[in-house]
């Protein structure tokens, strides 16, 4: 069973600049709720019972966010409006945070959740991919996978080949109708990568990946890419990869942040 998550949410979020000078992107609004509160949600419907974020010094307001405000609750209670108190934004779940020093990449964050991890298996959930599924949350899918395999397993998505080059894209061969048995990952390939199996930000994985997370070098961009943690774990353990059912938004996308936008709107509007 898969108790812990680790939310990375220390990058500076730059193709969504300016905003994101000061407002962080896991922050950005749909509805009246952050992104990043859905992906707790999603971690909580998905059985996770302890949260690590990891964020950075300039990402104090999700801490903030995620806390109890002693002033507005004072001030809802003078007013008459303590029904109100009861904060949605506070989850039921214990949240752990940490600081990555520097945005060194995604490796880097993921890799300062190994004291947290404790040698057990964890997922990561990165808080800029909303997954609107329609039944099972897509963490509990890749889960659904663990269980049977206890093997790490990657969330994956089918895109249109033009599009492979913004992610992480994952080969290997099919051993049930959405299930892969990965044999490589290549970030942002600059080549046909012979497969239209992109990575979206959902992952369990098994303690071994920080072997690999403490020993990579900065890779694409000059950062510590996960996906090159990934890439060694092939040589030590059988790596799996499941296409999630559901529609994944990147909020770091101007017209997917919009399309979610609208889509939440809509749902909660009772439009299609
Ligand atoms: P992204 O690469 O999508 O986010 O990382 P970014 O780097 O913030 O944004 P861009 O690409 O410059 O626009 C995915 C997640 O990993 C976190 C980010 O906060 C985001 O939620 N992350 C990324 C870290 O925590 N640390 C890093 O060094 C890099």
């Amino acid at each position: 069973m898969i108790k812990k998550a680790i939310i990375p949410a220390a990058g500076y979020g730059t193709r969504s600049l300016p905003i994101t000078k000061v407002v962080p992107k896991e922050m950005f609004p749909i509805g009246v709720k952050p992104a990043i509160q859905y992906v707790v949600e999603e971690a909580l419907d998905s059985g996770i019972e302890e949260i690590l974020i990891v964020v950075s010094r300039t990402k104090n307001i999700i801490v903030d966010y995620f806390d109890h405000s002693q002033e507005l609750e004072s001030f809802l209670e003078k007013k008459n409006k303590s029904h109100l108190i009861n904060d949605q934004s506070i989850p039921n779940v214990q949240l752990h945070y940490t600081r990555q020093p520097f945005a060194r990449g995604l490796g880097d964050a993921v890799r300062l959740g190994e004291t947290f991890a404790k040698g057990e298996p964890f997922a990561v959930l990165l808080p800029d991919d909303i997954v609107i599924a329609e039944e099972t949350p897509a963490l509990k899918q890749l889960m659904n996978i663990y269980d049977q395999t206890k093997n790490s397993v990657i969330g994956l998505n089918e895109v249109k080949r033009e599009e492979l080059k913004n992610y992480g894209v994952a080969t290997g061969r099919y051993i049930a109708k959405q299930v892969v048995k990965m044999n490589d990952i290549v970030e942002k390939p600059t080549t046909d990568p012979g497969s239209n199996l992109a990575v979206i930000g959902r992952y369990i994985f098994t303690p071994t990946i920080f072997t690999y997370l403490n020993s990579i070098e900065p890779g694409v961009g000059g950062e510590y890419q996960l996906t090159d943690a990934i890439k060694c774990l092939f040589e030590k353990e059988k790596v799996y990869g499941k296409i999630v059912n559901g529609k994944r938004y990147d909020i770091g996308k101007e017209d997917e942040y919009i399309q979610l936008v609208n889509h939440y709107y809509n749902s909660t509007h009772g439009k299609q």
